[in-house]
Parts: structure tokens; sequence; C-alpha cells
């Protein structure tokens, strides 16, 4: 018999690369979409053809939709990836990002248990490095304390702990992954790693002239996206439900992946100056080619996350470092080249 998965955010970027190895393993796929005006769901136009994904309407806001649907659906695992994602966003609707992000894991997990599925069902949660925040140890494992830095963090680090409450309360097999940066050719285009890929791009091209950016010296542990999602398989295919960190151990500042995006697009960069006055300049041309502008600096910025995977290794038998920053960079960099080829 097939196994049958739910994966709520089925068309974001982890949702997509999820759907790909289920379908791949052989189960039976359902995602859930919200309603919108356009029915632009690139990432997963692929996979619409194939008989065993299925799409189904609802809302992490909408505890009804999610009891109905996991009701009929009555899935083996769930993969609750759906979220507000951007961090720099949760400041402009912290309240919105409160009720999908906290309250919305609350929302699963009553559904789960609304329909008689706690015993049979598996649950994942996307959690993340942000709950580290501030943080209070480097590199940061699954024993480092958590400081949230931003009303994102705060809102998972309630989908966290509730995780954790319904495992001890119910004996319900939910787990969280502490998932640090994984980016993607399918990353959206407002985080820095694809904002710099697509700049680098253009600038190369021709097509732009500047990358504005905030801050350069954040340091952040960046993966790829297709290897972070079988760590989410595999934690639910795990003995016993527990939470893990899932990391690169290593890591790379915004200025290094500006340098190593430009120079995949042809441009030798050199940085002059510090803070707000730092600018990139293309050594060739001594064109300034990035400025730094105070639009994309946050309230409160996590500037220092370097995860430890050390369980997921041991554990989970999962390979941290499969896909190379330096490789993560050039397959990001060669798909938006050839993207850029295509715009006007
Ligand atoms: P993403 O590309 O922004 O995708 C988010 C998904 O959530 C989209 O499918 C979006 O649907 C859906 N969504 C948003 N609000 C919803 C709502 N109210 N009801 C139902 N669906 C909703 O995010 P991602 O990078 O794939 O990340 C997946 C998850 O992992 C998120 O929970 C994120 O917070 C977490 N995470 C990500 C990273 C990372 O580096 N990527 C690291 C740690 C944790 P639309 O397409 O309709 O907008
Ligand atoms: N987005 C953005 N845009 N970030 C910038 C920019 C810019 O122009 N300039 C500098 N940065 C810095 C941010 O201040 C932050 O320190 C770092 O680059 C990474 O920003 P994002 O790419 O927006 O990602 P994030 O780390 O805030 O959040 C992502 O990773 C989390 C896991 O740690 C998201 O995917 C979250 O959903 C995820 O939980």
């Amino acid at each position: 018999m097939s196994k049958t998965a739910l994966i709520t955010g089925v068309t974001g970027q982890d949702g997509s690369y999820l759907a790909e190895l289920l379908l791949e393993k052989g189960y039976d796929v359902h995602g859930m979409v919200r309603r919108s005006s356009t029915e632009k769901r690139e990432r997963i136009d692929h996979l619409m053809d194939n008989p065993n994904f299925h799409l189904h309407y609802g809302d992490l806001a909408d505890s009804m939709s999610l009891v109905k649907l996991i009701g009929t659906v009555r899935p083996d695992e769930i993969y609750n990836l759906a979220a507000q994602s951007h961090v720099q966003v949760s400041f402009d609707v912290p309240e919105y990002t409160a009720d999908v992000v906290a309250t919305g894991v609350l929302r699963v997990l009553e559904a789960v248990r609304v329909c008689g599925l706690e015993k049979t069902c598996r649950i994942y949660q996307a959690s993340t490095s942000e709950l580290f925040g501030k943080v209070e140890e480097v590199p940061q494992r699954e024993t480092t304390p958590f400081h949230p830095y931003s009303p994102y963090a705060v809102a998972k680090q309630y989908g966290f702990w509730i995780v954790k409450e319904y495992r001890e309360a119910y004996n319900m097999f939910c787990c969280s992954g502490i998932l640090f940066n994984h980016e993607s050719e399918r990353r959206g285009e407002t985080f820095v790693t694809r904002k710099i890929s697509l700049a680098a791009a253009r600038i190369a091209q021709g097509k732009q002239d500047k990358l504005y950016l905030g801050n350069l010296s954040s340091l952040r542990d960046w993966g790829y996206a297709r290897d972070y999602v079988e760590c989410m398989w595999l934690i639910l295919q795990h003995d016993t439900p527990e939470d893990f960190v899932i990391a690169t151990g290593e890591q790379h500042s915004v200025r290094e992946f500006c340098e190593y995006a430009f120079r995949e697009a042809g441009i030798e960069l050199e940085f002059k100056g510090e803070g707000m006055d730092e600018v990139g300049i293309d050594k060739a041309t001594g064109k300034v080619v990035i400025e730094v502008s105070p639009e994309f600096y946050r309230p409160t910025d996590v500037v220092n996350l370097w995860g430890d995977p050390t369980k997921a290794k041991t554990e989970l038998g999962w390979n941290p470092t499969k896909t190379s920053f330096e490789e993560l960079v050039k397959l990001m960099v060669r798909h938006d080249m050839k993207l850029v080829e295509k715009e006007n």
C-alpha cells in the first residue's frame, strides 16, 4: 500500500521539491493551496499531470478547511510547510504572521485530533534557525537556547513548543526540523540569495545597473533546498519523534555570496568603504554595482547563524554537504543567467 502525504505550502520552494521527492517514492501526494487572483503555480506546474498529485483549497488561518481536508485525505504524514515566511515582512504584518505561523500550527494539530488520526498520522513542522535569533551559542545545535528576534521567529517559537507539547501530552508523532537557510533556483525573489543571483545575471547582461542590499556582514549557513527536503522525510521515518537541526555546518556572509555569484556571472567584485557607505565595484570597469540601502535593514536582525548538523548526520544518516556552497551559488546563477536572457 502506498502512503498518503499532505503538504501545506506545496506551492512554495520547499513544498515543490518535497512533492517531487514523495512522488518519486511512490506516495499519493495531496497539496493544500490558497485561492488567489492569479493561479500562478509555476513551481508545481510540471507535477499537474501526475495522477498521484492532487490539490485542494485550504488555509492555515481557517480551521474548518483544515478539518475538512485532513478528514477527507486521511494522510499518513503531514508536512506543515505553509507560512508567511519572510522575516522582514513579519515586521509589517506581525498579527497576520502570528495567526498563520503560530496559531496555524495549532490548527493543524487539532484538526488531526478532531479527525481521530492522532495515533496514525505523523506530522512534520517546518521550524527554523531563526529561533536561535540573537544567538547565545555558536555554532547552534538542538540544545542551544532560543532567542527569537523578529515577529516571524517569535511565532515560529510557538509552533515549535506546541508541537513538543502535543507530542508529550497526546503521544503524537509530531516533530520539528530546525532548518537553517536553504536556497535554490526556486527561491523567492526577495530573499537575499535569489535577489543577488538574479541581479548578478541582469547586471552581467546589461539589464540592471545596480543592486541595493541591507546588511552585507550578516552571516548565514546556506544549504540547497533539494537536499533539505530529504531530511524532512527522514525525520518522519525515524523510529522516535524527535527534533533535528538541519544545516551544512559552514558559514558565509552576504558579501561573500555576492562575490561568488558575481564571479559566476563573469564580474570580479571589490568591496570598499564601511557600513552604509560600503560599495561593491566591478574591478574591470570601476563601476559601482552594489550599494547599501537602509530600506533593507530590519529593526532587529539575526546576524550569526551557523548550524551543527551532527545529530542529523549520525541519527538520520543525512549528508549535510551533498551540495557545496560553491555549487549552490553556481546552480542559482547559471539558472538565472538563462532566465534573464529571455527577459526583454
Ligand atoms: P515559501 O517559498 O515562502 O512558501 C511558503 C508557502 O506557504 C507557499 O506555498 C504559500 O502559498 C504558503 N502559505 C502562506 N500562507 C499561507 C496560508 N495562510 N495558508 C496556506 N498556505 C500558506 O517558503 P519556503 O522557503 O518553501 O519555506 C517552507 C517552510 O519552511 C516555511 O514554513 C518557512 O517558514 C520554513 N523555513 C524555511 C527556510 C528556508 O530557508 N527556506 C528555513 C527554515 C524554515 P502561496 O504560494 O499561495 O503564497
Ligand atoms: N531579504 C534580504 N534582502 N535580506 C538581506 C538584504 C536584502 O536586500 N540585504 C542583506 N540581507 C540580510 C538580512 O538582513 C538577513 O540577515 C540575511 O541577509 C538573510 O535574509 P533573507 O534571505 O531574507 O533570509 P532570512 O535569514 O531572514 O530568513 C530565511 O531563512 C530563515 C531560516 O534562518 C527565510 O527563509 C525564513 O523563512 C527562514 O526561517
